[in-house]
């Protein structure tokens, strides 16, 4: 079966990010764009577009101008984050590299492995984040303390 194929391969590709939760293996990735006169539609599907089973969706909205969010990082937790509007940044840490990331087209997604400090800044006027996450929420899979976060790297 091709989708238990899929699947399959994305259940590996999970264990080897486990292992490997360096920012070089938080990658953006092109989403589905269907192009229409009246508007256009991206979706994302289990199976299909992420290399997780998506248990939970959130949003940040109405977040003003010079705001951060994040400032943490997850123990287990993968997701993927898109500019559903506008557009912000998003600072990944992986405690030895730091990358700075863009997002300003809905079409596209940023693969956050755990084991990533992440910040979200620079957030344009009516920007919306949309996460797809691969946990329900569990705040015992956060960690929000920097020192804590290096522990954890074993740094
Ligand atoms: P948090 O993840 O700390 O937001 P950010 O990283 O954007 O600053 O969450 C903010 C608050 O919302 C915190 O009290 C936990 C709560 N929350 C939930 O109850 N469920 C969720 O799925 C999320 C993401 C947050």
């Amino acid at each position: 079966m091709i989708i238990s194929g899929i699947l399959t391969s994305f259940g590996v590709l999970i264990k080897m990010t486990d292992f490997l939760q360096d920012i070089h293996n938080c990658n953006v990735v092109e989403l589905p764009k269907i192009h229409n006169r009246s508007g256009n539609l991206t979706f994302v599907q289990n199976g299909l577009h992420l290399p997780f089973e998506v248990k939970r969706v959130y949003y940040l909205y109405d977040v003003p101008g010079g705001s951060e969010r994040g400032g943490h990082a997850h123990k287990t937790l993968h997701q993927l984050i898109v500019a559903a509007s506008g557009a912000f940044d998003v600072i990944l840490d992986d405690g030895v590299t730091k990358k700075i990331v863009q997002l300003n087209r809905p079409y596209y997604g940023l693969l956050l492995i755990p084991g990533i400090w992440r910040e979200l800044m620079n957030f344009s006027s009516g920007a919306v984040c949309l996460v797809l996450a691969s946990e329900k929420y569990n705040p015992d899979d956060y960690i929000r303390d920097y020192s804590v976060f290096k522990k954890f790297k074993n740094l």
